[in-house]
């Protein structure tokens, strides 16, 4: 994972350092450094262990003139979180530095063989490698006399010895006009601006530097000058630079008053799933439309089964995805965690297409499931948020949730914007095969409604507040939910664990008694999902089973009826709306929850411990 930024230019390195860095965050915040060059006085360096705005004040005025410079935000895989294993790391008695965003799996042989060489090194870390690789084929290559063309080729020796992923921005002590970034499995983006040039993991911390893009592929290597950039593919040589313009949405961000980013992205579900929404109701024939699927009516139609993949919160919404796929189009779905299909060999007929779903677009085993399903000629789709990013632009199609920047680390608007997004596409496919016209219409209509049903249901937030108060200390929570809100009790099972560190588990409701109803005690809440519908009774006896095992309930009904008023100890109404719309309803006051507990432990919201929000190692 980590976040690494780079700048050279006309003017001072630190400002586009430290706000990219803030912006990248989201990539990990265990520590945070970066190092400048002036030429007179060498690559300055500064890291500490923590957060961006610790950095941001360890900056002194001798770090702050350099007009070019590197900077790194960490999540440690190798190495404990701490100063010394912070980025940017020097190589070869300091003659480079560099950041490095992936992981080297070889680093364990190079490192013996560059110790045998005398190499010293200070940190446990694979990045140092990298550093102390290329300070050796830089020796090899230059002599004493050291050329920046002698850099390129040093660096491009040494990636060449790599095995792994990395994302690297470089510079050498000699050259203060000469910065070079090179990509294999971990994003970059280079933004072109007028004397002066940035370098970044994603596009968000260029946004109000330029609008100009450059996305670095794979095996490039680019070679930036405050006026020039030139790109050396592995194996095409030079390549001419394509450069974008910044997609609007790629907003910058701030909390507009919220205190924390996953309020303001609770709150704003309204608006995301308007958005997503917006331009893909085909009212004429009853069904949805999608500008970016990229195959035919025809080969849609013949599409005879369909794999959803992604991770976290996102495989919780490939799993209502296959409820809602089958019910309404009846078409046979598989859901497979990312990390599990790209080592399976599932055996996939060629009218099988295969649906990535991830927010952030980066997540590394989504990208690789994609890749090796791509590979044995299956058409890849990705339901993605963030434009541009590397699995949306290696899929061979897909349709993006337009949700807006998600920043907190715990998955919210994205999540139901995944939901709507997916819905459509089962009504779109629905209409392929048997939905008659009157049924796309009337589920248009109850799609339509979800932003106003949504904000109704933000009105529980008070109720959901108190509710937080007095279950703040339970050690153990249970989630349960039947048909498409299984997926929502794991979801809100999720949110609950990973910002408050409270352990929760989601289960269908009724498989609560082959097991997990042995943990349920009077300091153990179960949170049932029972609204209205086919399971409702069923649902209920559950609940009464629970109940009659002393557990505290709280239920989250769209019908309050006197039964579970009297056997829930709290029951949060919501709107009702048809069932296969219910998780996102229902997700609602589950994300509240688990905000408000999280607030009341005193955690970091936002910033959850040991975490990241795009997870883009293996
Ligand atoms: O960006 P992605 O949707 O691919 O991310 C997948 C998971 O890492 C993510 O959903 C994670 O589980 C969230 N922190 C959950 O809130």
């Amino acid at each position: 994972m980590c976040g690494i930024v780079g700048y050279i230019g006309d003017n001072k390195a630190c400002p586009f350092l430290v706000t990219g860095l803030q912006r990248l965050e989201y990539r990990g915040y265990d520590s945070a450094g970066v190092a400048t060059l002036q030429q007179s006085n060498g690559i300055r360096l500064t890291k500490v262990s923590g957060r961006v705005a610790e950095l941001e004040s360890a900056i002194d005025d001798r770090i702050g003139q350099g007009s070019l410079g590197i900077g790194h935000t960490r999540w440690a895989t190798h190495g404990a979180a701490n100063q010394v294993n912070a980025h940017p790391h020097s190589g070869g008695a300091g003659i480079l530095s560099l950041a490095h965003n992936g992981v080297i799996e070889n680093y364990e042989s190079l490192k013996l063989e560059l110790q045998n060489n005398g190499y010293q090194f200070v940190s446990e870390t694979d990045s140092e490698v990298v550093a102390h690789l290329i300070a050796d084929c830089l020796k090899e290559a230059a002599g004493d006399e050291i050329a920046p063309q002698d850099c390129v080729e040093a660096v491009q020796a040494a990636i060449a010895r790599l095995r792994g992923t990395y994302g690297l921005v470089i510079i050498f002590r000699d050259f203060d006009d000469l910065l070079i970034a090179a990509r294999c499995g971990s994003p970059l983006v280079i933004g072109v601006g007028k004397n002066e040039q940035f370098v970044a993991s994603d596009t968000s911390p260029l946004v109000g530097f330029t609008d100009k893009i450059v996305y670095l592929a794979d095996h490039q290597l680019a070679l930036i000058r405050k006026d020039n950039i030139q790109v050396l593919h592995r194996d095409e040589g030079r390549v001419r630079p394509d450069i974008q313009t910044l997609s609007s949405e790629t907003v910058d961000v701030n909390l507009e008053g919220y205190p924390h980013y996953m309020l303001k992205e609770i709150y704003e579900q309204p608006q995301s799933i308007t958005n997503a929404l917006r331009g893909r109701i085909d009212y004429d024939n009853a069904t949805a439309k999608f500008g970016g699927l990229n195959l035919t009516t025809q080969q849609l139609r013949s599409v005879k089964r369909i794999l959803l993949t992604g991770c976290g919160t996102s495989w919780h919404s490939a799993l209502v995805g296959e409820y809602l796929m089958e019910e309404l189009a009846r078409i046979p779905v598989e859901v497979e965690y990312a990390s599990e299909l790209r080592y399976r060999n599932p055996p996939t007929d060629h009218e099988t297409i295969v649906f990535g779903i991830t927010q952030s677009g980066e997540t590394a085993d989504t990208l690789a499931a994609l890749r090796e399903m791509k590979r044995k000629g299956h058409h890849t789709l990705a339901i993605c948020n963030v434009i541009g990013s590397s699995i949306a632009q290696e899929a061979d199609g897909g349709v993006y949730l337009h949700a807006g920047p998600e920043v907190g680390v715990a998955s919210t608007k994205a999540f139901t914007s995944q939901l709507t997004v997916l819905s459509m596409l089962a009504l779109y496919f629905g209409r392929l095969h048997h939905l008659s016209f009157e049924a796309g219409s009337r589920i248009i209509s109850e799609m339509e409604k979800l932003p106003e049903l949504v904000e109704q249901t933000l009105g529980c937030h008070e109720q959901v507040r108190e509710i937080a108060t007095r279950y703040q200390e339970s050690d153990n929570f249970l989630y349960l939910g039947r048909r498409f809100n299984f997926p929502t009790a794991l979801e809100g099972a999720l949110k609950l664990k990973e910002i408050s560190y409270i352990h929760a588990e989601g289960y269908p409701a009724a498989e609560m008694k082959h097991g997990p109803i042995a943990l349920v005690d009077e300091n153990t809440p179960s949170v049932f999902i029972v609204p209205q519908g086919t399971v409702y009774e069923k649902v209920l006896s559950n609940l009464q089973e629970v109940k009659a095992r002393g557990g505290p309930v709280i239920a989250l009904t769209d019908h309050v009826d006197p039964q579970v008023t009297k056997l829930a100890d709290d029951v949060i109404q919501i709107p009702q709306t048809q069932d296969f719309l219910q998780p996102i309803i229902a997700s609602i006051p589950l994300q509240l929850l688990s905000y408000e507990i999280a607030l009341l432990r005193g955690c970091d919201v936002d910033k959850p411990r040991n975490l990241a929000k795009s997870v883009t190692v293996e």
